[in-house]
């Protein structure tokens, strides 16, 4: 059992939590996830570390509700306890002095990219961040990033925040001007499929954090494979970072739809229970 100390909302439906675990604050490195299971009936959903207290023993997870699990660990407060987490799980991210790195985020992507952009800057690296989502209030962690990046841009659908248009625009439009040594993407699929054509189009050496569906997180179940340069990897142990240019996109996105019925099933028996 892990003990929640501090809660904080990042916006509605974004919550950062301050959770306990010694063990895991000491081994992780950025890139590491978790992957936690909320109750004693509850399903095991991958979490990235987003920061750790190496003196309080703890980590910090931000996670976006989405469904039910998501929606379970938001509505925790501090003095409760998650059932179990297992972690540091995944390879961690290889950060080295590249020059200049541009990061885009999409959406909840932005808290896998946060220790990522953190690990860049403080490699010496010059880093350009553009966070991306539909709208405004799906911008997320801006501040936080900003605290590492040299320049943020952000880039909303409906342009009510930043600049109207999709993420790649914003990163055509920053190659233009920069020469990028290196970029990092992570996002919905659909989005690092695109994005990974902008820096494919640059010759950009591009990393990708896939966000498949996991379960045991050790390269047993087979939930997350992927292929990758023709070959099938498994995101929670190779993973989750891989070359963006050689991701099978739509393999992976074919993938990610197989259990949306049931998903939206769930959660909606789980509103209707609780309300
Ligand atoms: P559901 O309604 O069950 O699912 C919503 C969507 O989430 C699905 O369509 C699917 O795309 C994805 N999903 C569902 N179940 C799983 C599962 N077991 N494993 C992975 N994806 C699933 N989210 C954050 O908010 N913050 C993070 O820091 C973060 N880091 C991640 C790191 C990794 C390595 C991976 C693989 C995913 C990460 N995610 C993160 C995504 C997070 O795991 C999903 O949002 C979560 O599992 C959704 O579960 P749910 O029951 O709330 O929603
Ligand atoms: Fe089961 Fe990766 S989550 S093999
Ligand atoms: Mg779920």
């Amino acid at each position: 059992m892990n003990k929640v100390i501090r809660k904080e909302f990042f916006s509605e439906n974004v919550v950062c939590l301050e959770i306990e675990a010694p063990r895991i604050a000491k081994a992780r490195r950025a890139g590491h996830f978790v992957i936690v299971r909320v109750d004693k009936n509850g399903e095991r959903i991958p979490l990235t570390i987003s920061s750790s207290d190496l003196n309080k023993g703890t980590i910090t997870l931000v996670i976006q509700r989405v469904g039910v699990t998501s929606r379970k660990l938001t509505e925790l407060e501090p003095g409760d306890t998650i059932a179990d987490m297992v972690g540091p799980l995944g390879q961690a991210t290889d950060v080295k002095k590249v020059g200049t790195v541009l990061a885009c985020g999409g959406g909840v992507g932005v808290a896998p990219l946060l220790p990522i952009v953190e690990a860049n800057k403080k490699a010496g690296n010059k880093v350009i961040s553009i966070l991306a989502a539909r709208t405004k209030e799906l911008i997320i962690l801006e501040e936080q990033i900003r605290e590492f990046s040299d320049e943020v841009i952000i880039m909303t659908d409906d342009g009510s925040y930043g600049e109207k248009g999709l993420v790649t625009e914003g990163m055509e439009k920053v190659i233009a001007r920069e020469n990028i040594d290196e970029a990092v993407i992570i996002g919905p699929a659909i989005m690092m499929k695109f994005a990974a054509e902008v820096t494919r189009k640059y010759q950009i050496p591009s990393i990708a954090s896939l966000n498949t569906i996991m379960v045991d997180g050790t390269g047993m179940c087979g939930a997350c494979r992927v292929t990758v340069d023709g070959k099938t990897k498994f995101v929670c142990v190779d993973g989750p970072e891989f070359d963006a240019h050689k991701v099978d996109f739509d393999e992976m996105l074919m993938r990610l739809n197989g259990y949306k019925d049931f998903e939206k099933d769930a959660d909606e028996r789980y509103r209707k229970m609780h309300q």
